[in-house]
């Protein structure tokens, strides 16, 4: 299959791209920069260059390709527009596919959040059946800017299209995770001297390896059914606590409950605090029956005592 893949210099492009291609898929890649197609040359895919802003440039690259892959975000906009902003953007992308798409069953596999359906009302793993929160519902503003846009891609099935979303934990940890919530709290926690968690620390944080969620990708793109949500969960849940240990126990910095009125200041989790409290275990059940998908890589805690969260120096 030609496959257009956006986001291939994010952290879990390079793993995507290098999934399709090892499956024997032809790549093409959008790169909005020099370096951005030197990168996603030499993951062995062709270069589309273009970006996010040129609707039309994504709706010929669609129609050019057999299928789509979408991991790329406007994360530019948030300082200016807020999460209403990204998310009103990438709608617009998804509907710019959905033309070129429109009627041909080709698939459109779009990166979720597994925050989406709302978590503290749920009292149980979220489920892949589990609908996002609609678009006017506030809720913990941060992870819910996928809503509108899963929303959208989920309704393209009615429209001929194979869409589906991959929903992806907060958490997803690679040997090339520079900027994800790992290393921000191993940055807070060596700042801090002390690695920190709300309350007990029993929220559970589920997780994925950068490859696993790459071949549930390739999956949900090679056999995925049209108008699905695909659960990217290879820990169901961890403790934030063990999580906090974890890292505490390779910085040699104890683990301790912080107040939530601590958190809240800036310098320690600052706005991000909402997150650090959340309490999202969810499941990979119907995932894996449809796919037999089933995460090969290590899980969180084995990766962090790999050691390459923690390069010496
Ligand atoms: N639980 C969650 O909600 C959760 C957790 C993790 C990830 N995710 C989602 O998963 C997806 C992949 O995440 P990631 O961590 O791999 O992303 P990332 O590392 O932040 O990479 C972002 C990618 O988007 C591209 N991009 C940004 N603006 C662009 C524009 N205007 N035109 C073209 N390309 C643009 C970047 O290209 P450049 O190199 O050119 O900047 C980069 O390839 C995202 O949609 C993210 O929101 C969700």
């Amino acid at each position: 299959m030609h496959v257009f893949v956006t986001g291939g210099t994010g952290h879990a492009g390079p793993y995507i791209i290098s999934e399709l291609i090892a499956a024997g898929h032809e790549v093409t890649g959008l790169a909005r920069s020099d370096a951005a197609a030197a990168a996603v040359s030499a993951l062995g895919a062709k270069v589309r260059r273009g970006s996010l802003e040129d609707l039309d440039g994504l709706k010929a690259a669609a129609a050019d390709a057999d299928g789509v892959i979408h991991v790329a975000h406007r994360q530019d906009l948030l300082p200016t527009g807020g999460i209403d902003a990204v998310a009103a953007a990438e709608r617009q992308i998804m509907l710019a596919y959905a033309e070129a798409l429109d009627g041909t069953g080709k698939p459109l596999v779009v990166s979720g959040s597994i925050g989406s359906p709302g978590w503290e009302g749920l009292g149980r793993p979220a489920t892949e059946e589990d609908p996002p929160l609609s678009g006017g519902d506030t809720y913990r503003g941060t992870l819910r800017v996928r809503n509108v846009v899963e929303t959208t891609v989920i309704g393209l099935a009615e429209r001929g299209v194979r869409s589906s979303v991959v929903r992806i934990p907060p958490i997803v940890h690679s040997t090339t995770d520079n900027a994800g919530f790992l290393p921000l709290l191993i940055g807070i926690a060596k700042a801090k001297g002390v690695i920190g968690y709300p309350a007990d620390g029993t929220n559970l944080w589920p997780a994925v390896h950068a490859r696993d969620l790459a071949s549930l990708f390739r999956l949900a793109l090679e056999k995925g059914a049209a108008g699905r949500n695909w659960h990217a969960i290879a820990d169901e849940g961890i403790p934030l606590r063990k999580i906090a240990e974890a890292i505490g126990n390779r910085l040699n910095l104890p683990a301790a409950p912080i107040p939530a009125d601590v958190l809240m200041l800036p310098g320690y989790f600052g706005f991000l605090a909402n997150l650090v409290t959340l309490d999202l275990p969810a499941s990979n059940a119907i995932t894996r029956r449809a796919f037999g998908w089933e995460p090969a890589q290590p899980g969180l805690l084995a990766d962090l005592d790999n050691g390459h969260y923690f390069p010496a120096g």
